[in-house]
């Protein structure tokens, strides 16, 4: 794996290693209540949580090219994963971020952090043009993330993804390159991150 990583005050992106096995699972283990209800699974049988099997398989899929699997740290502890995954390139050029922390840790902005390195990384040294993310209409915490970033509301996707056992719908939001030409990062810590490009209508 080579050093694809980014830091902002406490809080570290970098590729997830066969090391991050052990923390991540004592993670996953101790926070089923807190991720469960936004956890993907899989609509063909049940989701391992071995996760040196899942380590191999998200380390696999970068090499494949498909997505860019990260650990978030906090303070040099391995507390989350931030996963860049269905990785387009050419005339699209676009991907989608997942994420989750330990619920120990929420409400210290680590996520929006996260996000905005990954979301700069990905416009920089992977040269995507574009990142989405999806999130269920019932996750408000979620939805903060991308507000506070600036994240662009695109429409509404009926039976999207299949999360906590069932196909659910989800909103989709996006930022591409041009709209934070000196970085996500630095537009959302100047202030300069439009909170309202996130609102949703109505009745979507
Ligand atoms: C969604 C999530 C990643 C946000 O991460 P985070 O690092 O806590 O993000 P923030 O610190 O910016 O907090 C976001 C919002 O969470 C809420 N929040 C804060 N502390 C919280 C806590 N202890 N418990 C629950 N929610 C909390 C607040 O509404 C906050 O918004 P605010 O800062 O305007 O008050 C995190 O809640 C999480 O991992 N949830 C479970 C998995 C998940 O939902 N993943 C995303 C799927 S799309």
């Amino acid at each position: 794996m080579d050093a694809l990583e980014s830091a902002h005050g406490p809080v570290t992106i970098r590729l997830v290693r066969a090391r991050d096995a052990k923390p991540l699972q004592h993670e996953l283990m101790t926070n089923r209540a807190w991720l469960s209800p936004w956890e993907a699974t899989n609509p063909d049988g049940a989701v391992s949580l071995d996760m040196r099997s899942g380590v191999r398989r998200l380390q696999q899929q970068y090499r494949d090219g498909q997505s860019v699997p990260f650990v978030i740290e906090y303070e040099g502890e391995v507390i989350g994963q931030l996963n860049v995954w269905g990785i387009a390139r050419g005339s699209l050029s676009s991907a989608t971020i997942g994420y989750w922390v330990s619920k120990r840790v929420a409400g210290r902005g680590i996520t929006p952090t996260a996000v905005a390195l990954a979301t700069d990384l990905c416009f920089s040294a992977l040269r995507l043009h574009r990142m989405e993310i999806c999130i269920r209409p019932e996750n408000g915490p979620s939805l903060r993330v991308v507000e506070k970033l600036g994240f662009r509301y695109e429409g509404f996707r009926r039976r999207y993804i299949h999360i906590d056992g069932d196909w659910r719908d989800h909103f989709a939001f996006a930022l591409t390159r041009e709209d934070a030409p000196g970085g996500v990062l630095r537009r959302w810590l100047s202030g300069a991150a439009p909170e309202s490009a996130a609102a949703r209508p109505e009745s979507p």
